[in-house]
């Protein structure tokens, strides 16, 4: 079955796309009569309208989210010599950025119920290396902020939150990339805020990293042709800008109905044997980009009880995805770090498990108790009363 014939595809772009389909080819067609394509008036404003929206006091507008994490790294000089300690439950792009810089990821474990770094077992990977702690904000749910930064305050360490899934979420009332140093975020099609294409974006509380961030993304240049330093070219261009400056206007009634969504999963899902739905801390907001199940597995069977849900569920025609399947420390191109089976349990026990469900806005709730009764048929749950279909405010 392909994702066209499905009855709840796992993304849905097309579907964000066609709603607004008018404004966004208006503003396309205006920066493609303008002329002015790279770097223009338009990522100006995004970044911006980023930085306020983060809270942060700059935003620099770089080609992706992978660029944004190594070229932070690189702003804040973190190289060889150098450790950053980062979780092994992410996309690999957080640690190919500490790798590509030359400098060493070190692993700490994860909370089960977050899945975001166990900040408990921070301190105890602490060395005269350590130059920042990178947590990533995983699923849209933020990591746990306070202790990180008493530990970064402590130790003089920097802060890099890696906020690629979670534009716009809070904890304890403050928005995620407005706590480190540097936030970088990704705005890939499918993240909560998606361009039509590649972009990224790093936030910054510090004007003069902020600016090195701006030498940096084109080649080292402050003055057009004089190189002050090393750099890369890793621009954002217009088209992509004025495409998320007009989805940005729907990023907040997006948010929301993805947390809808999740409350209804929660809801239909409640009571079902054999998974564990995720749960979201006291004191933060958010933004579902995943929701994500936990599956256990049968101790006696060779197969997992993920991968038989996942292959019984697209057999009836419903989307769904692994995020991530193999921990980052258990991953050939990293394998130079030295780490093994056994490293990071609630890791590797994670990876076992979890089990992405169809999340974006445009989802109706017919296809959402659709997916949570053939989870039940297929885990053998009973079925829920009917859930009364209520007209979505604000989703467009
Ligand atoms: C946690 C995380 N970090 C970094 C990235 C890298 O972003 P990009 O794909 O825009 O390079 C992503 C996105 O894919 C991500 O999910």
């Amino acid at each position: 079955m392909t994702q066209a014939t499905q009855k709840v595809p796992v993304l849905g772009l097309k579907e964000q796309y066609q709603p607004i389909a008018d404004e966004l080819e208006a503003s396309v067609l205006a920066v493609l009569r303008s002329g002015n394509y790279i770097l223009g008036e338009h990522v100006k404003d995004l970044e911006s309208e980023v930085a306020k929206l983060s809270n942060a006091q700059e935003a620099v507008g770089v080609a992706n989210g992978t660029d944004a994490l190594i070229l932070a790294l690189w702003a804040l000089d973190i190289g060889p010599g150098d450790e950053v300690i980062t979780s092994p439950f992410t996309f690999a792009a957080t640690v190919e950025a500490i790798a590509i810089r030359g400098a060493k990821p070190v692993f700490v474990d994860i909370d089960p119920e977050t899945f975001n770094i166990n900040t408990k077992q921070i301190e105890a990977v602490i060395t005269k290396k350590t130059k920042a702690i990178l947590p990533v904000h995983l699923y849209g749910h933020p990591a746990d902020m306070d202790p990180i930064m008493e530990l970064a305050k402590t130790y003089k360490l920097f802060v890099i939150e890696d906020n690629a899934q979670a534009i716009a979420a809070t904890y304890k009332g403050k928005t995620t990339g407005s706590f480190g140093d540097v936030g970088c975020i990704s705005f890939y099609p499918t993240k909560n805020l998606g361009a039509a294409g590649d972009a990224g974006m790093v936030t910054a509380n510090n004007k003069d990293v902020a600016d090195r961030l701006r030498k940096l993304r084109a080649h080292g240049m402050w003055v057009r042709y004089y190189h002050d330093e090393l750099g890369v070219n890793s621009r954002l261009d217009e088209i992509q800008a004025v495409i998320l400056r007009t989805k940005l206007k729907y990023l907040s009634k997006w948010n929301d109905r993805r947390r809808q969504i999740a409350k209804l999963y929660e809801t239909l899902l409640n009571n079902c044997p054999g998974i564990t739905l995720p749960k979201t801390s006291a004191d933060v907001t958010h933004v579902f980009h995943q929701y994500t199940i936990r599956v256990h597995n049968d101790k006696n069977s060779q197969t997992k009880g993920r991968d038989v849900l996942q292959t019984k569920l697209a057999e009836m025609g419903i989307g769904s995805m692994i995020y991530y399947p193999v921990p980052l420390h258990l991953q050939k191109a990293f394998s130079q770090y030295g780490y093994a089976q056994g490293d990071f349990p609630v890791t590797e026990l994670v990876s076992d498990e979890v089990l992405s469900l169809p999340m974006y806005p445009e989802l109706t709730d017919a296809q959402v108790k659709l997916v949570a009764e053939s989870i039940k048929t297929i885990l053998n749950a009973p079925a829920t009363t009917p859930v009364v279909s209520q007209p979505v405010a604000g989703t467009v």
